[in-house]
């Protein structure tokens, strides 16, 4: 008998060649940057919706705290949200959420030793007892969201659950998974959708990948 691969999100494969940029509205001033239309707004939006229904389930028992982490998740977390208080307003039991936003600020200075600086937010304290949602937008080598992790636990919340938008397939992983995936993506830079290359692009509504002059444009 085949065996059916469980998939917990949408993977997009290496040799996924995405879509041509004339086929969709691209602000002007990136048309020369980007190479492909990787993921259509749309379709973030409509993954995003199943990812609310799926949290609620799992989460939507007790007060929730959605945790944002800026600046690239801001879209993804308002967009979710909107999906999961369309959920609240439409059933019979509905709990009450809250919301906070944090940065995160990693160390390189000796070989990325994980150390991270939460900046902003409310005093964590106030995690104690909550279902805390951390809503990201791309996990990487997986690296800041252990440490993340970590660290919240001491502040002893009820349920930590992290969604991400994007999880990137790469070499430098540590291995961690987030409790919710949007889409597993290749090893390449994507941008759009609050996603930036050097504070660059969050202003596009689809994840695209950028091109070579666009590197070279917004150089740091
Ligand atoms: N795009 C934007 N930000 C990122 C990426 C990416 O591909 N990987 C890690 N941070
Ligand atoms: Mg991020």
């Amino acid at each position: 008998m085949e065996e059916n691969i469980a998939t917990d999100c949408i993977v997009i494969d290496d040799h996924e060649q995405g879509y041509d940029l004339d086929l969709f509205c691209i602000p002007k001033h990136y048309i020369e940057d980007l190479e492909r239309v990787y993921i259509p707004h749309g379709l973030i939006m409509d993954r995003t919706e199943r990812l609310a229904r799926d949290i609620m389930k799992d989460m939507g028992g007790h007060h929730i705290v959605a945790l944002c982490v800026l600046k690239g998740g801001y879209k993804f977390f308002a967009d979710l949200l909107d999906y999961i208080k369309a959920l609240n307003r439409n059933s019979d039991r509905s709990i009450p959420m809250t919301v906070d936003f944090i940065r995160l600020k990693s160390y390189y200075n000796d070989q990325s030793t994980g150390d991270i600086k939460v900046i902003g937010g409310d005093d964590l304290s106030s995690l104690a007892g909550k279902n805390v949602l951390i809503v990201e937008d791309i996990i990487d080598t997986g690296k800041t969201m252990r440490t993340l992790l970590a660290m919240l636990k001491n502040y002893n919340p009820q349920m930590v659950k992290v969604v991400s938008l994007l999880v990137k397939r790469t070499p430098r992983s540590v291995g961690y998974r987030p409790d919710y995936i949007g889409f597993e993506v290749p090893d390449k830079f994507v941008v759009g959708y609050a996603l930036d290359y050097n504070e660059y692009f969050r202003d596009l509504n689809h994840i695209c990948v950028i091109n070579e002059n666009g590197k070279l444009k917004y150089k740091a």
